[in-house]
């Protein structure tokens, strides 16, 4: 069983300023809940026992979501508010989730990211989850368990999640080059941002990962690429083009990843999940698009 998990949460988030001045990106509400949340919910949900958030200087506080705050919660016991009270994650199926943070003292990239959390890691493989996607319908998603079940039953030493993206939309995107179709596939080759011609397919790099140990040492062996970044694509191509079993899982029809990192993903969440979770809400939103027709 994989028991430990990375998620980067240390972005500037440019795509999302100005809000991202005002509110890290991995707190935005989407719904009823922030989105470190449903993450953190989504990945202790297979097991995981001890998360590591790497985090920056700007968002040293991030982890308050998931600490206890005696007063409050005396307070929401003594007026009875048992709801709200089970709402926050020290209440919840997962409270005795372990929670570290790790920090990255400059935005180096996804690769970085990871690496300034190996010294909290175990000597075992461990999930990443990125802290700015959701994988739906509204986190109910079973791409982690898929990807920690085919880790263990291939033996592998990586496994990405993909999804299929339009043709025109895979030079945005790290690409996989797959040995064979299918919902589990091994993988040649990973094509960072192809142009559309030469794509060996249209399967996008979706969010999550589960990593062999072994990646840190790649991490540290390569040099920055795009932008000065280390990146995690750049380490897995390395790893795969020596050998390495790496594996792609494809979402199945009906699951969704929403970059909440952008404003267009994050209005999208915030409107999924928060229909999804009331019956008022949806009644309104028809009203409101009835209104709009006319
Ligand atoms: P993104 O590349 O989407 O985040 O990283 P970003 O750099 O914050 O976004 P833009 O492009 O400036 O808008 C995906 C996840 O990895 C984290 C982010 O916080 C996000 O949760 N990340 C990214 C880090 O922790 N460190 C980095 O150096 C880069």
């Amino acid at each position: 069983m994989i028991k430990q998990a990375i998620i980067p949460v240390a972005g500037f988030g440019t795509r999302l300023l100005p809000i991202s001045r005002a509110l890290p990106k991995e707190l935005l509400p989407i719904g009823p809940k922030p989105t470190l949340q449903w993450i953190a919910e989504e990945i202790a949900s297979v097991g995981i026992d001890s998360i590591c958030l790497v985090t920056s200087a700007a968002k040293a506080n991030i982890d308050q979501l998931f600490r206890t705050d005696a007063l409050l919660e005396q307070t929401l016991r003594t007026q009875n508010k048992t709801e709200l009270l089970n709402s926050l994650w020290t209440h919840g199926p997962f409270a005795k989730t372990k929670i570290l943070t790790a920090t990255q003292d400059q935005q180096l990239g996804l690769g970085h990211a990871i690496l300034c959390g190996q010294d909290l890691m175990q000597r075992e493989p461990f999930v990443v989850a990125l802290g700015d996607c959701l994988m739906g319908p509204v986190g109910q998603s079973q791409m982690t368990k898929r990807l920690t079940d085919v880790f263990l039953s291939h033996k592998a030493d990586a496994v990405i999640a993909f999804e299929r993206v339009p043709p025109e939309a895979v030079s945005r995107y790290g690409i996989a080059d797959p040995f064979e179709q299918g919902s589990v596939f091994q993988l040649r080759d990973l094509i960072e941002k192809p142009k559309p011609e030469n794509a060996p397919s249209n399967l996008a790099i979706a969010a999550r990962y589960v990593l062999s140990y072994d990646i840190f040492a790649e991490l540290q062996s390569i040099e920055p690429g795009q932008g000065g970044e280390i990146q995690l694509t750049d380490a897995l191509r390395k790893m795969i083009l020596a050998g390495a079993k790496v594996f792609g899982v494809q979402m199945n029809s009906g699951e969704t990843r929403i970059d909440v990192g952008n404003y267009t993903g994050f209005a999208q969440a915030f409107i999924e999940y928060a229909l999804a979770n009331d019956k008022n809400l949806r009644a309104m939103a028809q009203v409101i698009l009835n209104e709009q027709k006319q």
